[in-house]
């Protein structure tokens, strides 16, 4: 059993979603005592942008590639390694400027390869991340679950299934900014459906 944790807030400390992953992993690391857990914390080891460089050296065969193409290569190739052999993910998700954070986006471009993560067969593409279970902690300050706005939900969820991911449970930590109260009440509603979701 192997348990990976992405934190995704551009915040090292003081973070809610880190926060929140954290509780997350700790309540499932009760349950499965002899779990492998790792972290990857995308604002302590940020993960490169993908531009132009990135994409030259990733279309580079592998045995032509200078050292410095197969450095950047290598970085993605080691999240993919986390990804691969996790039975279970727990992610932490900001919401910034009504979208996922850079930070979580490159993980993101990071771990989507063909071929590797998922390939396109004559029926259509076919996810190559499969048989895991995935927690994602969305963390708001304003109120978005179940409106148009919240444009988050959907797109992990299209993500992580077009990967193979399909059994994915979303944890909602909202109004965040919604003054003391309202951050308190975001708090406990997030940790309610943290014990709901893993009973
Ligand atoms: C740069 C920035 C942009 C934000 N944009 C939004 C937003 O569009 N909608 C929203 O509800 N909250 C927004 N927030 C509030 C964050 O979602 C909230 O503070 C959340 O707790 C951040 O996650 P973290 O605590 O894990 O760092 C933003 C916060 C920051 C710092």
């Amino acid at each position: 059993m192997n348990i990976l944790q992405i934190n995704s807030s551009a915040r090292v400390a003081g973070s809610h979603s880190t926060n929140l992953a954290n509780q997350v992993s700790a309540r499932l690391r009760e349950q499965h005592k002899d779990a492998n857990f790792v972290l990857r914390d995308l604002a302590v080891t940020p993960q490169p942008s993908l531009d132009e460089t990135a994409l030259q050296a990733l279309f580079t065969p592998a045995d032509q590639r200078t050292p410095e193409q197969a450095a950047r290569v290598a970085l993605d190739d080691a999240l993919i390694a986390e990804a691969q052999a996790a039975d279970i993910l727990v992610i932490g998700a900001p919401m910034y400027n009504f979208g996922i954070s850079s930070q979580l986006k490159n993980w993101i471009d990071a771990i989507s390869r063909a071929q590797v993560t998922f390939r396109y067969t004559a029926n259509g593409p076919e996810g190559l991340l499969k048989n895991k279970r995935v927690y994602v902690v969305l963390t708001r300050g304003g109120l978005y679950r179940n409106t148009p706005n919240d444009t988050q939900m959907p797109y992990l969820k299209n993500f992580f299934a077009f990967l193979g991911m399909t059994d994915v449970e979303f944890i909602y930590a909202e109004g965040l900014a919604m003054g003391p109260e309202g951050e308190q009440r975001a708090i406990s509603d997030a940790q309610a459906q943290i014990e709901a979701a893993l009973a």
